[in-house]
């Protein structure tokens, strides 16, 4: 709409423009047959004149004529007549170019005609005719005719062309706003209807592209471009879920291999239990024990079922999918789970594994399973690397912090799990690869490289990161920042 605003104005002002300058050279040519006319007249008019001036002369000198020209046209206003004789010449005309032609007229005995003034736009003709009187002084008659009918004819045609100018002007208003919505502004606001719903990824229904114009051509091109956009998004968001189902699944394939590390130390694990109710179950069918003695070796038994439980729980809990509900839980429950589950692993090692300082109080939101995984693989990295007798341990401090680049939700409270070991400490060369997936330094077969690549995936998916940094009495520390969840 507006587009066709701007081309009927300028289409509209073009047009003024050439009816300006037409109208302009209409009205010169005009002009110059006018004063062809007007010339002709004064020079005729003159002619008939000589004679008469030539006889008053005759009769009674200048006085004469005088008296004859000024009773001949004492009523004419638009001619002006005046005898001019030779010696008045200079002292009768104050212009330069009106004495020339006059002393010419003289000189040669010929007729002058000139448009006055020269050099601008004339508002007078002036002709000279040359009178011979009877003492042989040639004299010389001026003819004056006044060109006011210029101005006339000129604020006549400025009045039509005005006229003119209003009509198109109304004209090319109401075919902008008419045609212009019709043609234009009504295809062009379905158009922008069409840009904004792909702008805001809605589903687009295509736009009807009837015709053969550009209009039509980018209707077709943005239709198509829409349908692309679908088809494109629809495949991003297919990508998209593909991608998560794998990580999903990788996910869930490193929690089972961490579980197969563990697998040998479950076992043992659940022998000793396992022992103590055989041996507590066998005494009360053999019927070695009676009275208070058989509620005591059932409740052993019992109480060692329960243990075998809690462990093979904590086993399958870790295991089992991860796709679970995104909830608050205390950022020391969090940490607790884990070491329980690598304790024996630890102790099979000689590595003492402990909590340090605990964070008490402090909330953490998000898939709980998924954040004991990553502090899994951290425990287990420190646990591969500390030489025996030594200690692992892991802190829980809660600071104001700022994250890295890219990184976190913010300044604000963070909780940061720190596991620190007395292993071997990290190359500098590996430093900046430790993160990438299959990433090892671990003997072929030993290890996937994929531990800390999950492990900051997991941690970044809940705005928080992982520093690594060299501990102060040897060794590495691993630390995992996480958002505090304020919320109560
Ligand atoms: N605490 C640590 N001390 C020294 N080096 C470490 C420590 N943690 C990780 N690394 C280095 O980072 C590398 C990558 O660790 P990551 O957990 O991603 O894979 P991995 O431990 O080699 O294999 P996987 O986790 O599958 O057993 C390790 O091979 C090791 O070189
Ligand atoms: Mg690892």
């Amino acid at each position: 709409m507006r587009i066709a605003l701007k081309i009927t104005l300028a289409l509209t002002l073009w047009t003024i423009g050439v009816l300006m300058v037409m109208s302009e050279r209409e009205l010169d040519n005009e002009f110059e047959i006018i004063d062809g006319d007007l010339t002709e007249t004064l020079v005729l008019m003159g002619r008939a004149l000589q004679p008469l001036v030539e006889d008053a002369w005759s009769r009674g000198g200048d006085a004469q004529v005088t008296a004859i020209l000024e009773a001949a046209y004492a009523r004419e206003q638009t001619v002006k007549l005046r005898w001019l004789d030779p010696a008045r010449i200079d002292a009768g005309l104050e212009q330069a170019a009106l004495t020339a032609a006059a002393q010419a007229c003289s000189a040669n005995e010929r007729e002058e005609v000139l448009r006055w003034p020269v050099d601008a736009e004339p508002v007078a003709i002036y002709a000279y005719l040359p009178v011979t009187t009877s003492n042989a002084r040639r004299s010389v008659l001026e003819l004056r005719r006044s060109l006011a009918v210029r101005d006339e004819l000129r604020a006549r045609s400025r009045r039509q062309l005005s006229l003119t100018i209003l009509v198109i002007g109304t004209c090319a208003a109401g075919m902008a706003i008419g045609i212009g919505w019709l043609l234009v502004g009504q295809r062009v606001g379905r158009l922008i209807a069409l840009a904004r719903q792909v702008g805001r990824g809605e589903t687009t229904k295509a736009v009807a592209a009837t015709g053969h114009d550009e209009l039509t051509e980018l209707t077709s091109a943005l239709n198509d471009m829409a349908a692309d956009l679908e088809d494109t998004r629809a495949r991003g968001s297919r990508a998209a879920a593909e991608r998560e189902r794998l990580t999903h699944e990788l996910r869930h394939a490193d929690r089972l291999a961490t579980i197969g590390a563990l697998m040998a130390r479950l076992a043992h694990e659940i022998g000793t239990p396992l022992n103590v109710i055989a041996a507590r179950t066998k005494l009360i069918a053999r019927e070695q024990v009676n009275g208070a003695a058989i509620v005591e070796n059932a409740r052993i038994a019992a109480e060692q079922t329960d243990r075998i439980t809690a462990v093979v729980r904590s086993f399958l809990d870790f295991a089992r999918g991860s796709r679970e509900a995104n909830r608050r839980f205390s950022a020391d429950a969090m940490v607790e789970h884990v070491l329980g589950l690598l304790d024996s692993f630890a102790r099979e090692r000689r590595i003492e594994l402990v909590v340090g300082t605990r964070a008490e109080g402090q909330w953490v939101r998000g898939n709980l399973l998924l954040l004991q995984q990553a502090i899994t693989n951290l425990v287990i990295n420190a646990l591969d690397v500390a030489p025996p007798d030594t200690r692992v341990t892991v802190d829980l401090t809660m600071a104001e912090r700022t994250p890295p680049d890219g990184r976190g939700r913010g300044p604000g409270p963070y909780v940061c799990v720190t596991v620190a070991d007395r292993g071997p400490g990290i190359d500098p060369a590996a430093l900046p690869h430790l993160f990438e997936a299959f990433f090892t330094t671990k003997p072929r077969g030993a290890g996937t490289g994929l531990g800390l690549s999950i492990a900051a995936g997991i941690v970044h998916e809940h705005e928080g990161w992982i520093d690594v940094l060299p501990d102060d009495g040897g060794g590495t520390r691993f630390v995992i920042c996480l958002p505090v969840d304020a919320d109560a």
